[in-house]
């Protein structure tokens, strides 16, 4: 209860202090008076005209508009510069010609600007009407001088080698206040880094040491609240290399470092690597524990007909006379004959092969079965008509049988034919003087004989 009554009292005069504040922060706004200004801080350039633009407004009936405008600098007592009554202006005599109003328009024009013009400018307007309404805002105003174009320079102008050597890079600027240099490096600010480093102003760049990576196109770019101007971009020297060496050739095939050539073909080989100043080329061949330096340059062409091993090793080295860096690479050239080469590449699609093959295959099996269909298909005809007749006919036909293995052909169908009556007739006329002195019992027989053999055969069996 005590509390309470001790809290009502101090909590009452909380709130009067707070609406006490509250009414000293919008007693502009309140009253209906507003006065703005699109900044508050203006950049000027020294010697051209300033405007300091000023807007104001308000909603009660006005008998009278007061406009003061003052001027301070730190550590210094404001100064009044000039005023106005309705549209009657009263300046400061002393600074008369440098400041014009034009009322009721509030905004101040600085004509010429000059470095002591810089400070804060103080702009009051007052209302007269039912009392009296009041607004004032501050603007910062700088001067400055335009930047003119800078020019970078490094150092030492003949180029550092790489790991060794270092650059400064230094901007100069002739004219131009509040300078702030950024370097650039391919259109991009330069950052701080484990060998770049910077002046306090950074005006200079130091690069200790300098790397490949270092090299680029280097610009200035120096700033001022009025103006922005680049350098013309310089590029440092950095000699380096070699690095990444390689041998590469317009044909054949590589696999590793060994290169596979057609036989006849001849092939150009080139070797690249980075550098700066450009490397020198030299190609040595190797063979068995010789070594010979074939040539310089970048290229190197090698006719394979006139390669005395089928196998040769080559070595390209490339040195960069300013670093006095060298590197070199080892590679192998084999030069196999086209066909083998064909084979080996048809030797990856296995199915034609195979294909050619299997069919190669049937054609000479069936071709065998054809003529073993063909050579024992007559003997069973022969056999059955041959069953057909006494056993001493058989006999007789089974002794010569063995005759008929080497031959095999049509003749043996002029003697199965034989036997009918009507094959007597059908005898060749060049049969029938071997079978006229023969009986009809064994004609047959003799007629068989007559068609295996040539006429002069017939002699043995008579
Ligand atoms: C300003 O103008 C108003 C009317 O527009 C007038 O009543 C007032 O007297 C003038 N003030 C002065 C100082 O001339
Ligand atoms: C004040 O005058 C300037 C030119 O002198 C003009 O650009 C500006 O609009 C004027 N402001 C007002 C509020 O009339
Ligand atoms: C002037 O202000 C007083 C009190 O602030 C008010 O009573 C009076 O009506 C106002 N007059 C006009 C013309 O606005
Ligand atoms: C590069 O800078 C380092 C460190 O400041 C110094 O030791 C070295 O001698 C410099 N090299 C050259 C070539 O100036
Ligand atoms: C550097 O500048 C040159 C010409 O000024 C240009 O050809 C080259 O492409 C530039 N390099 C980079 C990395 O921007
Ligand atoms: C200098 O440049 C570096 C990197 O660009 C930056 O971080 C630093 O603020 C600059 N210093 C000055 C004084 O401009
Ligand atoms: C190559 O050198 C080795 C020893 O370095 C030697 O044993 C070999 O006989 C040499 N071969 C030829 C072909 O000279
Ligand atoms: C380095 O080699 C280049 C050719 O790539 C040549 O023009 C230059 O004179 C050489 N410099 C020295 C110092 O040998």
């Amino acid at each position: 209860m005590g509390q309470d009554a001790l809290m009502e009292p101090l909590s009452s005069m909380v709130g009067i202090f707070l609406c006490k504040i509250y009414f000293l922060l919008i007693a502009g706004a309140c009253s209906g008076l507003k006065v703005t200004v699109p900044s508050h801080t203006v950049h000027g350039i020294r010697g051209q005209a300033l405007y300091l633009p000023v807007h104001y407004g308000f909603h009660t009936p006005a008998s009278g508009i007061q406009i003061i405008w003052l001027f301070e600098r730190s550590h210094t007592m404001p100064k009044y510069l000039l005023g106005s009554v309705n549209e009657s202006v009263v300046p400061d005599l002393e600074y008369q010609h440098k400041f014009t109003m034009m009322p009721p328009n509030a905004s101040l024009l600085i004509n010429p600007l000059q470095f002591t013009d810089e400070g804060n400018y103080i702009v009051k307007v007052n209302i007269q009407g039912n009392g009296t309404l009041s607004s004032s805002q501050k603007i910062q105003v700088t001067v400055d001088d335009p930047v003119m174009k800078p020019v970078v320079q490094f150092h030492p102008p003949s180029g550092a080698v790489e790991y060794v050597g270092n650059i400064t890079l230094t901007c100069q600027v002739e004219g131009g206040t509040r300078l702030v240099y950024q370097w650039r490096k391919n259109g991009k600010p330069v950052g701080i880094n484990s060998n770049h480093s910077f002046s306090p102003q950074n005006n200079t760049l130091w690069i200790v040491p300098v790397t490949k990576e270092d090299t680029g196109n280097y610009s200035c770019l120096v700033s001022n609240p009025v103006s922005e101007v680049e350098s013309d971009i310089i590029m440092p020297t950095i000699y380096y290399g070699p690095y990444g060496l390689q041998v590469n050739s317009d044909k054949g095939l590589k696999v590793g470092e060994v290169f596979t050539v057609d036989l006849g073909e001849a092939i150009l080989f080139d070797c690249s690597a980075d550098s700066y100043p450009p490397n020198t080329y030299s190609w040595i061949r190797r063979s068995d524990n010789t070594t010979y330096v074939i040539k310089h340059g970048p290229r190197l062409e090698v006719a394979s007909e006139k390669v005395a091993q089928k196998t040769t090793d080559y070595v390209c080295c490339a040195y960069n006379n300013v670093t006095g860096r060298r590197d070199e690479t080892h590679f192998t050239v084999i030069i196999t004959s086209v066909g083998l080469e064909k084979l080996a590449q048809k030797g990856k699609s296995l199915s034609p092969l195979a294909s050619i093959t299997g069919i190669s295959l049937f054609l000479i099996i069936s071709m065998c079965l054809l003529f073993l269909w063909k050579k024992y298909q007559p003997y069973k005809a022969i056999r059955q008509k041959l069953e057909g007749r006494p056993e001493s006919e058989y006999r007789k036909a089974q002794t010569f049988s063995g005759h008929e293995d080497a031959l095999g052909d049509f003749g043996i169908y002029e003697f199965v034919a034989f036997p009918d009556a009507s094959g007597i007739s059908r005898m060749p006329s060049r049969s029938a003087p071997a079978s006229d002195g023969v009986t009809g019992q064994d004609f047959h027989g003799t007629i068989y004989e007559v068609i295996q053999h040539i006429p002069a055969q017939q002699d043995n069996l008579e």
